[in-house]
């Protein structure tokens, strides 16, 4: 069980998500009707968090919403019933963030139109005067949907006490100073890796992959691929997969979130890579057999309950 001192701080960003569920995506230039609709809170940085929390770790946020009923509503919830330490929650001039979200039915695939709102406001000074909190984390957990000189100056705070990153770039930006420190633990999708290392996981190509992340300093990239395993190159130049849990998915949002959050909490105890990607591969499975992006993220007992059903050995391993 988690002990007192496994801490996940996380900084990024708080969305109200407006999520449309369609038979189809539309296409360019289509108007089509929407078969249910429904209003959420959102906003990878809360997603993980909450995902985080629910393994059982302390979390704490640091994020910005706007001083609005949206904002205060969202903030009080998230102490009350997610037992998150909110006090690095700022209030903006700007309205809360909020995301457009479409999830087609049949395959329960999504696309996310984001407006940052008061998650644009989150400064870097704002980090800075809250590095006493970011000092108090076993693990930093970050996403890119706040400014990216707010995320790196979290980055410099935590890599200077020596707090493990996981960062999740997500949404992928050009230009992310990858030279400027070493990251413990990038977590990606495909189309994010494909974006990241020009590669397409598919291919495989081992040598390729240990050169790129070497060049970008990341120590372990973790590729996260939907129903297919995920695929994990280590810093001591192991690569290896992790099998999914296998799920009939009704709704994808919010399913990488679940596995960075959960990823982040089994590392902040102390979990080897392999049985925190074990771990987070259900909490990500999971998410998708519910609606929303936080509401069906599990929690620790149900992610252990699923456990098993991940085997726990490497498939393949090759270290050169
Ligand atoms: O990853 C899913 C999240 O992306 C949604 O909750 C939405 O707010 C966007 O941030």
């Amino acid at each position: 069980m988690p002990t007192k001192k496994s801490k996940v701080v996380v900084v990024g960003s708080l969305n109200i998500d407006q999520v449309f569920r369609v038979s189809d995506l539309p296409a360019r230039g289509e108007t089509i009707s929407a078969n249910h609709f429904q209003t959420t809170r959102g906003g990878k940085g809360a997603n993980q968090a909450i995902s985080a929390a629910r393994q059982g770790v302390e979390v704490a946020m640091i994020g910005s919403v706007g001083n609005d009923e949206n904002g205060r509503s969202y903030v009080t919830w998230l102490e009350e019933e997610e037992n998150i330490d909110v006090s690095g929650i700022s209030k903006s001039k700007y309205p809360t963030g909020s995301a457009f979200i479409t999830v087609e039915e049949h395959t329960g695939e999504n696309t996310i139109i984001v407006a940052g709102g008061a998650n644009e406001s989150l400064s870097r000074s704002t980090v800075q005067d809250l590095t006493p909190l970011i000092e108090s984390a076993s693990v930093l957990l970050v996403q890119l949907e706040v400014p990216v000189h707010t995320v790196v100056e979290a980055i410099n705070i935590a890599t200077r006490a020596g707090i493990p990153v996981v960062l999740n770039p997500s949404p992928m930006i050009p230009n992310f100073p990858w030279d400027d420190f070493a990251i413990a633990y990038v977590i990606t999708n495909e189309t994010e890796a494909a974006e990241l290392l020009e590669f397409k996981p598919e291919s495989n190509d081992l040598d390729y992959v240990r050169q790129e992340i070497h060049e970008r300093r990341i120590q372990n990239l973790i590729i996260t691929r939907g129903s297919e395993t995920t695929l994990v190159y280590t810093r001591e130049g192991d690569f290896f997969e992790v099998e999914p849990l296998p799920v009939l998915p009704i709704d994808t949002v919010g399913a990488g979130d679940a596995f960075a959050g959960c990823f982040a909490a089994r590392i902040a105890e102390g979990a080897s890579v392999e049985d925190a990607v074990r771990a987070a591969n259900c909490a990500g499975a999971l998410t998708t057999l519910g609606g929303g992006a936080q509401n069906p993220i599990p929690d620790r007992e149900k992610v252990d309950q699923h456990l098993e059903q991940i085997p726990k050995r490497k498939l393949r391993t090759k270290r050169g």
